[in-house]
Order: structure tokens, then sequence, then C-alpha cells
């Protein structure tokens, strides 16, 4: 399928991130509807799924030869030794991921992350030729206090320090408003694309206006097979990070059709 010629630059990407669910045998599932249905689309639409790092290898296994790709939910800057528990990038490409999340809302909130870990494990990854999916997005109270711009522009800044030199094929960025993720409710369509122009023009400034053309924004945050299409009309809107909804294959499979058919309208 083709976009109907129009010059669209970037091609969307649907990401599911599973958080903390599904079992290996959930996994098989939902990875063998996906690579069925998917098996004879002509949509060029880009799909991606973050399960739990148990569930990697099995997920691995059962999209080998579709096209979807694989990422981490979250990855450790330091390549190998004595961190119990953690996981790191080489661990994440040894077992067939391209990509993984950074810097999600769930991990600054309830494991620490800040601005300086995340600038770290973003390096780790480019390091070994991952593709982050670097998550920003204010608080309900930093919106309500006129600050959403200013959180934004700060998490993106620092993150991306001294990476001027950064390819547009080497980041993708996710606005997720805090507030809209899990509850049901979302940035209005304006809003999004709003915030979505303003990333790429900061981004311009990191990485050059060249690059920042290409990258790709997703939006993340109670995105559903039914608002999928309003909230992927903006122009600088590339496609979605979508977590609970992303479970269930079917739902999940809507959405990236109602973000292609807006992709190919707009
Ligand atoms: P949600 O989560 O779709 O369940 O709101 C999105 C995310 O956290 O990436």
């Amino acid at each position: 399928m083709n976009n109907g010629g129009h010059a669209d630059i970037r091609v969307p990407l649907i990401a599911g991130n599973w958080k903390l669910h599904h079992t290996l045998e959930e996994t098989r599932s939902w990875c063998e509807t996906l690579a069925t249905q998917t098996k004879h689309s002509d949509s060029e639409l880009s799909l991606l799924v973050a399960p739990p790092f148990t569930a990697l290898q099995t997920a691995a296994h059962s999209l080998a030869g579709s096209v979807i790709a694989l990422a981490g939910q979250d990855c450790f800057f330091e390549d190998k030794g004595a961190y119990t528990g953690e996981v790191s990038a080489p661990l994440l490409k040894d077992i067939g991921c391209s990509h993984c999340i950074i810097g999600h809302s769930e991990r600054r909130q309830y494991f620490g992350d800040d601005d300086t870990t995340v600038q770290r494990k973003v390096r780790a990854l480019l390091e070994h030729g991952l593709i982050p999916i670097l998550c920003v997005g204010e608080s309900l109270t930093e919106r309500e206090d006129g600050r959403a711009t200013q959180v934004v522009v700060r998490q993106l800044g620092a993150a991306l320090a001294g990476m001027d030199h950064l390819g547009s094929d080497s980041l993708v960025v996710a606005y997720e408003p805090v507030w809209a993720i899990g509850t049901g409710k979302t940035a209005t369509p304006e809003d999004a694309q709003h915030m979505h122009r303003t990333i790429r023009d900061h981004l311009g400034k990191l990485m050059g206006v060249s690059s920042a053309r290409h990258v790709r924004i997703l939006y993340g945050g109670s995105v559903k097979p039914d608002n999928a299409y309003a909230l992927m009309s903006g122009p600088d809107i590339d496609g979605a990070l979508v977590g609970g909804a992303s479970l269930n294959a079917k739902d999940f499979l809507s959405i990236a059709k109602e973000s292609n058919r807006a992709w190919m309208s707009r």
C-alpha cells in the first residue's frame, strides 16, 4: 500500500507496550495472531511489541519471519557486571530486540529513573545499535501549572545531551502525557499535535533540523481503536505507543488499521 502519493517522510510506527502482562502461552497466541494477520497485509506501517523480559525469547521465536519488531521495556546502562536483576543493551540485542523503551513515566515514578539515568540508558542503547523509544511527558500538575512544554523540553534535552550527531533512524520519541496513561483520558488531537510540533522543533535544535524532520514521534496514553484515527491525524504524529489496548491482538491490529487510514488520508 502506498500513501496515496503524498510526500510524508515518516512511516508511522505502532508499538505495543505490554508492561507487566502476558504469560508465555498468552505471548505465543498474541504473536501468532499478529504474524498471521499481517502476513499478506500491504500496509507500510511499522509494528513493534515490547513484552516483559521473560517473554522475549518466546516472542522472538513466534514472530520470526514476520514484519513485527521486538523491543525491551527498559535496560540498564552497564553492559554487564554485578547488577542483580538488571538486563543490558547487549543482552536485548542478543535475544533479537531492535528497540527499547526508555524513560517511561512508570520507570520514572516507581523505579527512580531520572534525567541522568535516562541519558545513560539512551547512550548505552545507541552504542549497541539499538533504537531507544524515548518517553517524555508532563504530569497533570505540571500541565495545570502551564509547565508542560518546559518539562518535555527539559526531558528531551537531558536525555539527548551531547548527542548532536544522532541520525534520525537512531531514535524514536514517544510523547506520553502522564495523566493520560491508563486513565482513559487522552490529549485532544490538537493538543497532541501542538506538543509533537514543539518536540520536533526542539529536536531540530538538538540534532539538526533535517534529522529532526525524519524522527518518528509517537503519541501514547489511552490510545484505543476508537480514538486512534483522530489522534493519528496530526501531521507530526507518527504512530502510537499503546499500553492496555495492545494486550489484545485484535485491538492492537485495529489501532494499526485506523492509524494507517489516518496516515493515508492526511
Ligand atoms: P496506556 O499506556 O495505553 O495503557 O495508557 C500507554 C503507555 O504507558 O505506554
